[in-house]
C-alpha cells in the first residue's frame, strides 16, 4: 500500500512537471472517441509509455495519449484511450490513472465509453446517461488492504453517478434538441463478446448497456469522492436484436455518428460544472 501511495506521487510530480496548467476536471474517451480530444486547443501531449508506473494502452483504436490543457475557461486533463481488464493488467492497473488525477487535483471526472444496446429503445448512435451500473467482472479495484488516505475501505455505491450532472446534461439535450437518455451499464470483463443467451440474461437483470470498461474508474473514482458523469456512445446493438457479429469497424463508425452531439454535450457541461 505504500509502495502505491510513493507510485501515485512519483507519477502526478511527473505530469505536475509536465503540465502548465491546475486540472479540474478528468475525461476518458472510450473507443472510437479519441477525436473528441480535439477539443482542446493546443494541449500539452504525454505519452502513457513516459508516464512512470502508468500502463501502455494496447486496445484497438484506444491511442494511449495524455491531453492537458483548457476548454473554454476550465482546465481539463483528457485520458484519450483508456487501459481495460481484458488487456492483462490488474485492476489497480487499470484504475490508476484515476488515482493519479485525483492526486493531481482533479474532483470532477467524465467518463465516456462505447457500449452493445440490451434495450429495444437505445439505438447505434444514441448517447445515454449512465445513471446506474451493474459490476460483472468478477472483480473490483478496491480488494485488498484499503489504504485510509485514499478512501473508506466500504464506499457507498448509492448514486455514484451524480444526480446533478445528468439534470445539466438532460437541459443541454433539450436546448440543443438530441436525443438523450438514461440507462443502466452493465461491465463484463470481456474480451470475447457476449452470447444471445448471456445478452437475455443481463437484460432481465435490468441492464441497458453493455461492455468492458468504465466501472472500475467509477469505483476507483467514488473511493476518492470524486464527482462522477458516466456517458456511453450506443455504437452496436447486443445480440438479442440481431445475429449478425459486430465488427470493430461498425463500433467505430456509430461512434463517429455519436460525436457532434456528445462534443456538444460536453462543451456545454464543461461551461456549467
Ligand atoms: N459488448 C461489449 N462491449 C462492447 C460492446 C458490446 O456489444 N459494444 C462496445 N463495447
Amino acid at each position: 500500500m505504500d509502495n502505491m501511495l510513493k507510485d501515485i506521487e512519483t507519477a502526478a510530480a511527473y505530469l505536475k512537471k509536465r503540465i502548465d496548467i491546475t486540472p479540474e476536471i478528468g475525461m476518458i474517451l472510450g473507443t472510437g472517441l479519441n477525436t473528441v480530444g480535439a477539443m482542446i486547443d493546443n494541449p500539452v501531449i504525454i505519452s502513457y509509455d513516459d508516464i512512470p508506473v502508468w500502463k501502455t494502452s494496447t486496445a484497438p483504436s484506444h491511442q494511449g495519449k495524455l491531453l492537458a490543457g483548457k476548454i473554454g475557461n476550465k482546465s481539463i486533463i483528457i485520458l484519450q484511450g483508456r487501459l481495460h481488464y481484458y488487456e492483462g493488467y490488474s485492476m489497480q492497473e487499470i484504475t490508476f490513472p484515476i488515482r493519479v488525477l485525483k492526486k493531481l487535483g482533479i474532483n470532477k471526472l467524465i467518463v465516456t465509453n462505447a457500449a452493445g444496446s440490451l434495450n429495444e429503445l437505445m439505438h447505434p448512435g444514441d448517447l445515454v446517461m449512465v445513471n446506474d451500473h451493474i459490476n460483472w467482472m468478477g472483480s473490483n479495484p478496491l480488494i485488498g488492504k484499503n489504504c485510509d488516505e485514499l478512501g473508506n475501505r466500504f464506499p457507498s455505491m448509492h448514486e455514484p453517478y451524480y444526480k446533478k450532472y445528468i439534470v445539466l446534461a438532460h437541459k443541454i439535450s433539450k436546448e440543443n434538441n438530441f436525443s438523450l437518455q438514461d440507462g443502466t451499464y452493465l461491465a463484463l470483463s470481456g474480451p470475447s463478446l457476449e452470447t444471445e443467451a448471456e445478452c437475455k440474461m443481463l437484460a432481465k437483470w435490468g441492464a441497458d448497456l453493455v461492455g468492458m470498461s468504465t466501472v472500475p474508474e467509477v469505483i476507483v473514482a467514488i473511493h476518492s469522492k470524486m464527482k462522477v458523469m458516466g456517458i456511453s456512445v450506443v455504437t452496436n446493438l447486443s445480440n438479442i436484436f440481431h445475429s449478425e457479429p459486430h465488427t470493430q469497424e461498425e463500433i467505430n463508425t456509430n461512434a463517429l455518428k455519436a460525436k457532434k452531439n456528445l462534443v456538444v454535450l460536453v462543451l456545454e457541461l464543461l461551461k456549467k460544472i
